[in-house]
């Protein structure tokens, strides 16, 4: 089952779009022929992101915005409801990626990853989950991270913002159930995008993120598809991988054994970091 099967006005927002997994779920829907407000702060990356939608048979309107302005995203949204006549999906997906030990992250990497992995969804969900209730219908389909549930050492702020958009997520999903309105929270691990180019912390924190996202055997687009079929089933939690599925499970059934595996996980962090510093 396609997401437009329940959605046949096919209009989605989605925030983040001009890169990583933002753009694959655009091209999955631009296949499918949907009307795409694409929303980016790369502006040169959106106007490229709209090409490729166009190509693929999707309707692009693109939105330069900072997802941390709250104001500029109501009037964004605004505007893409008024051109495309409404709006059916939402996908709060723009983020960054952030690592460092508590003590090593600054506050302005603290307030930056709050502001656009944690509040970015927020503003979103101010903006749209208003309108999607007066028309009874509806999808919000928010980005998080199975770090919402394995918070691994050495990424405390990515950790808790994604943590935050998990909670927010499980809320909305009673919230708004009865009045049409359905909810999802993805959840994948590491798979390739460009994140660990724009990551935030320190040097050895950012290399950590770049080894990760190379040995992801996970693409985006595997990502997006998966996504969007469990959403059109109504899924709460998208979780995606495999290895993510048993992380979720793994936690919940043996936490002894998760948290040791963890504290082994930081000592480990802990001598590929020193080793980096040494190194240069
Ligand atoms: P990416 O870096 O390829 O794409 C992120 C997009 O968000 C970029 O186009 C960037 O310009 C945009 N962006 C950043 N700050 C913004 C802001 N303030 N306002 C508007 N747009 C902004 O990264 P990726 O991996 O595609 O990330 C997408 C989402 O997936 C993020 O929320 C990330 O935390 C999440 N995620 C990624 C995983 C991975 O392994 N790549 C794993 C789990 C979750």
């Amino acid at each position: 089952m396609q997401l437009s099967t329940h959605y046949p006005q096919k209009r989605a927002f989605v925030t983040g779009a001009a890169s990583g997994f933002g753009l694959a779920l655009c091209k999955a829907l631009a296949r499918d022929g949907w009307a795409l407000g694409l929303a980016d702060i790369n502006d040169q990356g959106l106007a490229d992101a709209a090409s490729q939608i166009e190509a693929l048979g999707g309707r692009p309107l693109s939105f330069i915005l900072d997802v941390s302005d709250a104001e500029a995203f109501q009037r964004a949204a605004a505007s893409f409801i008024e051109q495309a006549g409404g709006v059916d999906v939402v996908i709060n997906n723009a983020g960054i990626g952030v690592g460092g030990l508590l003590e090593e992250t600054s506050l302005d990497d603290w307030n930056a990853t709050i502001s656009i992995n944690l509040m970015g969804v927020v503003h979103g969900c101010l903006a749209f989950v208003p309108p999607l209730k007066r028309a009874g219908s509806g999808h919000v389909i928010n980005v998080a991270s199975i770090a919402a549930v394995a918070a691994g050492p050495y990424m405390a702020a990515y950790n808790t913002a994604k943590a935050g958009v998990l909670g927010l997520s499980e809320t909305l999903y009673s919230e708004c159930k009865d009045a049409g309105v359905r909810v999802s929270v993805v959840m994948p691990s590491f798979f390739k995008t460009n994140i660990a180019t724009t990551s935030r912390g320190n040097e050895a924190a950012r290399l950590m993120t770049e080894v990760l996202i190379r040995r992801a055997t996970y693409s985006a687009d595997e990502v997006a598809a998966y996504t969007l079929a469990e959403a059109a089933r109504g899924t709460l939690h998208i979780i995606y991988p495999r290895i993510a599925k048993r992380i979720w499970h793994w936690k919940r059934l043996l936490p002894g054994h998760y948290f040791r595996t963890m504290l082994k996980q930081a000592r480990n962090t802990a001598r590929f970091v020193e080793r980096v510093k040494k190194d240069g």
